[in-house]
């Protein structure tokens, strides 16, 4: 379903260049759940960001099923986050004044798709805060912050799930009840690339693929990954 093509990214010029990403090439098929590690620096954000249109990649093509998406400018690519991929980021990103069930709402309101309450309430119940819709972002517990951006990524039904370190900032338990909830969702079908530092969490995927210097330097394959 998605394919990275020979990828690379540079930041600024002359003295200042950063060579982020370096000829990266990789495929994600449906039903994928792949880590991505490396080190601090190594280029697994800006990875991320390239394939989920938060940045312009320098050369090379990102082909989502059949259609190159990496040229595409933010109005286009507004349909791709509608309905393909979603984004979880480390921090949460929840907006603060609104509720739980109002963050996961708000996907559905840019869209013009109308409130979508009950499949809001829905969404929440499946991640676990049906008791918890009505909570602030900072009445919620960090696993549960996590738990409505998971389900604000979900509202849409994306195929392919991006999340830069979930976990990061997570004791390990929680981290595991998170880890649970993205497993569930590739059981159910949907194809996620995580990045995370931690080895415990990466053991989990069915692939590793490690990142240095922005160039792929190693893909363990898990045969499907631990339960
Ligand atoms: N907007 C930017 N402008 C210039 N350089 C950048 C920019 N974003 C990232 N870089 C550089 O690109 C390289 C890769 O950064 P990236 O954020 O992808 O690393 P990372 O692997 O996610 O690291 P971490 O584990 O610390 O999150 C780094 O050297 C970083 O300094
Ligand atoms: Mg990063």
């Amino acid at each position: 379903m998605l394919e990275i093509k020979n990828v690379s990214k540079t930041y600024g010029q002359g003295t200042a260049k950063v060579v982020a990403l370096s000829n990266v090439s990789f495929r994600v098929d449906e039903g994928d759940f792949i880590a991505i590690m490396g080190p601090s620096g190594s280029g697994k954000s800006t990875l991320l960001n390239v394939i989920g249109g938060l940045d312009y990649l320098s050369s090379g093509e990102v082909v989502l099923d059949g259609k190159r998406i990496d040229n595409l400018d933010e109005n286009d690519f507004v349909d791709i986050r509608r309905n393909k991929i979603a984004y979880v980021f480390q921090q949460y990103h929840l907006l603060p004044s609104l509720t739980a069930l109002e963050n996961v709402m708000l996907p559905l309101t840019f869209c013009g798709l109308g409130k979508g309450e009950e499949k809001g309430l829905e969404i929440l119940k499946g991640v676990g805060l049906g008791g918890r819709t009505e909570h602030k972002p900072s009445q919620l517990s960090g696993g549960e912050q996590q738990r409505v951006a998971i389900a604000r990524a979900l509202v849409n039904s994306p195929s392919l799930i991006l999340a830069d370190e979930p976990t990061g900032n997570m004791d390990q338990e929680t981290g595991k009840e998170i880890l649970g909830l993205f497993q569930q969702l590739n059981v159910d079908g949907r194809s996620i690339i995580m990045v995370t530092h931690d080895p415990d969490i990466a053991q989990h995927a069915k692939e590793i693929i490690v990142l240095q210097d922005g160039q792929i330097i190693d893909r363990i394959n898990q045969k499907g990954g631990k339960q």
